[in-house]
């Protein structure tokens, strides 16, 4: 299953990524974490590792080239990709869980992200998954990536949505445009500090055909752990995620 985590910026797509890949981990379950976020960085701390992996644009040779080769001999060029097929740098290992990154934008003036989106559609494409293998894709914020193709072999599109009308309406907008996809979708309420909070925040989700898997709480460890830098595998929020993780397995 490829899972895709899309909302609005700093709405916990990275947070929700982390929480459900150790969760995942904890299942003795494979994980590939795929970072597509061309903007922030911190996802490996999230994670647990020590340093990010180089990112898959590297293995093209930079934005410049990828045109030429993603069609040259190399291992992007194959039909299907599995994990073992990607070096070790590119993929970083902790336990059983994996971390790709596509790439970053780590200079001014350096032009769009656009090549980035070719490299991760078509990556996403290549990419089987064993038996016992999930994939979490940390998406970019916002929309665009709808636009560039990305989500079109995700199998599920993961909503996260924070007590804010920014993110309840970019929610409404990702589940439009995931369903013009054909794909499924269905929401995260993170953030949340009241039960009436959630409940409202479902109210409105349902009445626009969205279903609730789960409801992450506003955690202190959760900020902490942002804060210092520290893998996000412990608490109350770790626990809710426990659940949304077996709510999308029972789908499967
Ligand atoms: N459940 C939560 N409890 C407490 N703080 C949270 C929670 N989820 C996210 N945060 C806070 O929100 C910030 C942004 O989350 P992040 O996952 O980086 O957002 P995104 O990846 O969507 O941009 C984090 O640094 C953290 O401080
Ligand atoms: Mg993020």
């Amino acid at each position: 299953m490829k899972i895709s985590v899309c909302g609005k910026g700093g709405s916990g797509k990275s947070v929700l990524t982390s929480l459900l890949a150790n969760q995942a981990l904890s299942r003795a379950l494979g994980v590939l974490v795929v970072d597509s976020d061309e903007s922030n960085s911190g996802l490996f701390k999230m994670l647990g590792f020590e340093s990010p992996p180089v990112p898959l644009m590297e293995l093209v040779g930079g934005k410049k080239k990828l045109k030429q080769k993603m069609s040259s001999p190399n291992v992007l060029a194959e039909s299907h990709l599995f994990t073992k097929d990607i070096p070790s740098q590119h993929l970083i290992r902790r336990n059983g869980l994996m971390l790709i990154s596509i790439g970053k934008i780590l200079q001014a003036l350096e032009g769009c992200a656009c090549p980035m989106g070719v490299l991760n559609r078509e990556f996403l494409k290549k990419l089987r998954l064993g038996e016992n293998e999930i994939a979490i894709i940390d998406m970019e914020a916002g929309v665009e990536h709808f636009g560039r193709g990305i989500d079109e072999s995700i199998d599920r599109v993961l909503l996260v949505v924070e007590p804010s009308f920014e993110s309840l309406t970019v929610a409404e907008k990702i589940k439009e445009l995931a369903s013009g996809l054909d794909k499924a979708v269905s929401a995260v309420l993170n953030k949340i500090d009241s039960e009436k909070i959630a409940h409202t925040m479902a109210g409105q989700l349902r009445a626009k055909d969205i279903e609730v898997v789960g409801t992450i709480p506003n955690d202190p460890l959760v900020f902490e752990a942002c804060f210092e830098g520290l893998s996000l595998d412990r608490g109350e929020a770790f626990q809710a995620a426990g659940m949304v993780l077996d709510n999308l397995l029972a789908e499967k």
